[in-house]
């Protein structure tokens, strides 16, 4: 048994920065930051829109667009970094928001693989026929933990929320290859504010994200193609059977490079961090949103979808449409 993606939905805040704007808050250009990182502008999150909210509205989506009702569902899960609180998890509060009463729910922190881990996760309960109708999401306030100081990062991220319902088939295929290198970890890093040593300095700068560009971006471009062609060559694939290629949206730069060592063409590689910068979690299942209502997914196409952050962790899952 497999989960089929029947509805998918997204929630982005309505403010929009785009690259001028932040080039008043630091010392960069429109031009520097679509060169190297393919971002124009990203959406920002004002003090309502929470990650419960955003959560919870791509989540109101996503189940319009499957047809089904919130009390169908029997297991929430959300992919977070930001929720606004520590404790009820997003999952709990998106339940009560949407009445979703019959659900368990609960959070799961990947960093930037979380949707790919908690899809993974879902097709794992689905695969022993414990749940059947499951809601995955994927949700972030990234300006949160954004320093707006620091110009190596902040042109980078965005805020948003992208959701799928899963319901169990018994045909279909899935698969999934993940890996995590927590000795890597250093190189993409945000401590918790909520300790002791920063009750006097509760703004210190490690606790906003910090990354070493560089380190990341060679992690990401040659261990996302490492997984891809362990996945393909484990299920007796080739990439030229693939007809999507859902990468986590970090970097267009990123994405080019796995589809040029893929040796695959771009046009099998949608991208659309223009818009909304890196949203961490939130970018597969936002992109997937996309295409789905654009019509560009048809019935058993065969999809990879690939994850990479911090962890490190990364992976990627075979999935027919
Ligand atoms: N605007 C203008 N100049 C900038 C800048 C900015 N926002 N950030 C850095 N620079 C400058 C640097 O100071 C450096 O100047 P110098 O040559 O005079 O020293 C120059 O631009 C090049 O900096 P560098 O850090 O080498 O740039 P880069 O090509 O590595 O690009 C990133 C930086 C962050 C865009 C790139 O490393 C990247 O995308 N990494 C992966 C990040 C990522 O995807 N993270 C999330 C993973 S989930």
């Amino acid at each position: 048994m497999t989960g089929k993606i029947c509805g998918t939905g997204s929630c982005v805040p309505k403010a929009v920065w785009d690259n001028r704007k932040l080039a008043e808050l630091v010392d960069t250009s429109d031009e520097w930051i679509r060169e190297r990182t393919g971002v124009a502008r990203r959406h920002i999150a004002a003090e309502q829109e929470t990650t419960a909210y955003l959560a919870s509205n791509a989540a109101q989506a996503a189940l319009q667009n499957a047809g089904i009702e919130a009390e169908e569902l029997e297991l929430i899960i959300t992919a977070t970094i930001s929720p606004g609180d520590i404790m009820p998890g997003t999952s709990c509060e998106v339940q009560k928001l949407i009445g979703a009463v019959n659900a368990t729910c609960f959070d799961l922190n990947a960093a930037c693989t979380g949707f790919l881990f908690a899809l993974n996760t879902a097709q794992a309960y689905i695969a022993q026929g414990i749940y059947r109708t499951v809601l995955v999401i994927g949700a972030e306030t990234l300006s949160n933990l954004t320093n707006w100081q620091d110009r190596s990062t902040c042109i980078l991220f965005g805020d948003g929320a992208g959701a799928v319902v899963l319901r169990t088939e018994e045909t279909g295929r899935f698969a999934q290859v993940t890996h995590s290198i927590g000795e890597k970890g250093g190189v993409l890093t945000c401590t918790s504010r909520n300790q002791k040593k920063y009750e006097g300095s509760p703004t210190a700068p490690e606790t906003y994200m910090q990354m070493d560009g560089k380190e990341v971006f060679k992690f990401a471009v040659s261990k996302v193609p490492e997984a891809i062609e362990e996945l393909l060559k484990r299920e007796q694939m080739d990439t030229s059977q693939i007809d999507h290629f859902v990468l986590h949206q970090a970097n267009e730069r990123i994405v080019r490079s796995v589809a040029k060592r893929l040796k695959e063409d771009m046009k099998k590689f949608p991208v659309n961090m223009e818009e909304y910068g890196n949203t961490s979690s939130a970018s597969i299942p936002i992109l997937l949103d996309e295409l789905n209502r654009r019509e560009m997914l048809k019935r058993g196409e065969y999809l990879v979808l690939s994850g990479f952050g911090a962890g490190l962790s990364y992976g990627a899952s075979l999935m027919e449409w």
